[in-house]
């Protein structure tokens, strides 16, 4: 089954990833640049406390927030803006793992009130809505204004002054800080792996 886009910048839609979604098995997993297990002391770290109430954006069918839960995290709340793969993680993972929540919800408007999340993890979303064409180095004014939408909505559903957004990401500092240099907000980056280099962006409230 061909699951690739023809284009990149179809990874910026909403059917292109209903239409993945759609097609793949009720059971497919993926997981986009780390899984759970090579990341797992990073998070531990950032996340010491196992009861922190967790927002997942766009998490897809990734094994990540499974593989948090069985390690101790069962206040997941994960949202897509693709209602089939929702649909499909519930009916995965309802009976397994009661405690955790999934929503058909877009990044860009989370429906969540103010201050309600100790944490917010992005792995690969934001990089979906970067897809668009054009040139990277000057990008247009649509992918900024999505990415600064869900970077102000992560810190107002995140609490004050405690709160961690962490995004996982293969973009290098030069494309994404100026959606995540926030006033008010402190910016951590670190970098992942050897040949191949992945970022950690922390932005603590
Ligand atoms: C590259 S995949 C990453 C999936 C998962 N986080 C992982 O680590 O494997 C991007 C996901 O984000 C979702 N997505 C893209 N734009 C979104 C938006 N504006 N709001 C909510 N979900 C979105 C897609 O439906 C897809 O499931």
């Amino acid at each position: 089954m061909d699951i690739l886009p023809e284009s990149n910048d179809q990874y910026g839609t909403k059917q292109y990833w209903n239409q993945r979604y759609a097609r793949e098995d009720d059971d497919a997993s993926f997981d986009w640049f780390k899984s759970y297990s090579e990341i797992a002391d990073i998070l531990r770290s950032l996340i010491p406390e196992k009861r922190s109430r967790i927002l997942m954006l766009g998490c897809g069918n990734s094994k990540l927030s499974e593989d948090m839960y069985d390690d101790g995290y069962h206040n997941i709340v994960n949202t897509d803006y693709s209602s089939i793969i929702i649909e499909k993680m519930k009916q995965r993972h309802g009976d397994a793992r009661p405690q955790m929540e999934w929503h058909e919800m877009d990044v860009r408007d989370l429906e969540f009130d103010d201050s309600s999340f100790d944490v917010a993890i992005d792995k690969g979303t934001m990089d979906a809505m970067m897809t668009a064409k054009g040139d990277i180095w000057n990008p247009p004014q649509q992918v900024v204004d999505d990415c600064t939408r869900e970077v102000r909505e992560v810190i107002r559903t995140l609490r004050k002054e405690m709160g961690v957004f962490i995004y996982l990401t293969f973009g290098q500092p030069h494309f994404r800080k100026r959606y995540l240099t926030v006033p008010g907000t402190k910016l951590e980056i670190r970098e992942l792996g050897e040949a191949f280099h992945y970022y950690l962006y922390i932005l603590r409230t």
